[in-house]
């Protein structure tokens, strides 16, 4: 079966753009694959001066958010990133293999975009002002370890990991381009092919797995409550900027209520005039389900006065169910930590046996 990886930050409070973007594929993608989800908790730390207390809350809080959105412990390994030593030792490998130049032109891109780690970048920084950590460059390679380690063939992100994923794939190359050909000798050249190998010789002699990202239709860019045009996201100071997953039906309502909207009549998607139009019948699409012929023969005729009330309505049921098995699943004592130890066994098992390649790829001596 092919394999499946992806994971999301604990930072603050999961949002619709990390669920429509990411978990909710993470769902559909379990039943066929292969499934390691994490949270990634040593993404968390990188701005340098993060709150221990509040990192293990929302540690624990993502992990039940995945369960509660639908992934099934009998089908996919969840599991928290730290509890798998691996992580932080491929990410000391492939920092020896890649070139700063490649995390400092992922940072300097001039498009300023919120799709890009520029942004992100950026913005971390300014808020650590002469503090910026030397995590916070290295944050893609880390990434990019997380995803190696267990040979995923595919990784649901939402837009703005298109660029992380990228570098993941360049450093993936380099590797093996770098050390494929020590695992080739080590598999034997075939009779005949003489102590070194001819061309072509790293060719299964990968070391590592270059992966896809796998970024969805509708959902890849769920927009601001406040600004069509800009990103939700878990760093924007005003909260009604964003929609989390466990907001109250109140909450949701006053956010929909206040949210920001045009003078134009009727409703339609893509018109680049109207980015909340689009942005919020996207959000409408992605929670009814329907497709978006059948969102612009039920809503293209609306008003904005009619169109907020449905929304709010699709929301607060969409959410609904997963709100309520939240609930079950922290309150039932000892189930998460349950499924966090067989996640992490079984992601450890892989996560080794990988990380021992690269090793012996490298030429480290093999502990007897
Ligand atoms: P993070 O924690 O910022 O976001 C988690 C996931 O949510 C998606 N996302 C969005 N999608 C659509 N619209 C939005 N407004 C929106 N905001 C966030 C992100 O694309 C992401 O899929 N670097 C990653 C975490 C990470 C990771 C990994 C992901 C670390 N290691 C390995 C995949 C595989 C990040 O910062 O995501």
């Amino acid at each position: 079966r092919k394999r499946v990886l992806s994971g999301v930050q604990p930072t603050g409070s999961i949002h619709l753009g990390n669920y429509f973007g990411a978990i909710k594929n993470w769902v559909d993608l379990q039943e066929e694959f292969d499934a390691f989800y994490c949270v990634v908790d040593l993404h968390a730390i990188t701005p340098g001066n993060h709150d221990a207390a509040a990192l293990k809350a929302s540690t624990r809080s993502s992990a039940a958010i995945y369960l509660a959105a639908g992934l099934d412990p009998e089908k996919s390994n969840v599991f928290v990133q730290s509890h798998v030593a691996a992580h932080s030792e491929l990410c000391w490998l492939l920092n020896c293999a890649t070139p700063i130049g490649w995390l400092e032109k992922m940072i300097q891109a001039r498009s300023i975009s919120h799709w890009s780690p520029y942004d992100r970048f950026k913005e971390k920084a300014r808020k650590a002002g002469e503090d910026v950590s030397v995590g916070l460059l290295d944050y893609p390679v880390l990434m990019a370890a997380d995803i190696l380690l267990y040979n995923a063939d595919v990784v649901p992100v939402g837009e703005d990991q298109r660029q992380h994923l990228e570098l993941t794939r360049d450093v993936a190359a380099r590797v093996n381009n770098l050390y494929g050909g020590n695992k080739w000798k080590k598999l034997g050249p075939k009779k005949g092919d003489g102590a070194r190998a001819p061309s072509g010789r790293f060719r299964g002699g990968d070391v590592l797995k270059v992966p896809e990202a796998y970024i969805p239709k509708a959902g890849a860019r769920v927009m601001s409550l406040t600004d069509g045009t800009s990103k939700m996201s878990k760093s924007n100071p005003a909260e009604g900027s964003r929609i989390n997953v466990l907001d109250s039906p109140d909450e949701i309502a006053k956010k929909i209520k206040r949210c920001k909207t045009d003078a134009f009549e009727g409703l339609e998607f893509r018109n680049p005039d109207r980015p909340e139009a689009t942005n919020l019948l996207t959000m409408y699409q992605l929670c009814t389900e329907l497709s978006e012929e059948e969102v612009i023969a039920a809503c293209g005729d609306m008003r904005w006065g009619d169109f907020k009330p449905a929304l709010t309505e699709a929301v607060i049921e969409h959410l609904r169910p997963i709100q309520s098995r939240y609930d079950e699943i922290v309150s039932e004592e000892g189930y998460l930590d349950g499924v966090l130890k067989r996640g992490a066994d079984a992601a450890n098992e892989v996560a080794e046996k990988t990380v021992a390649d690269v090793r012996d790829a490298m030429g480290f001596l093999p502990r007897s």
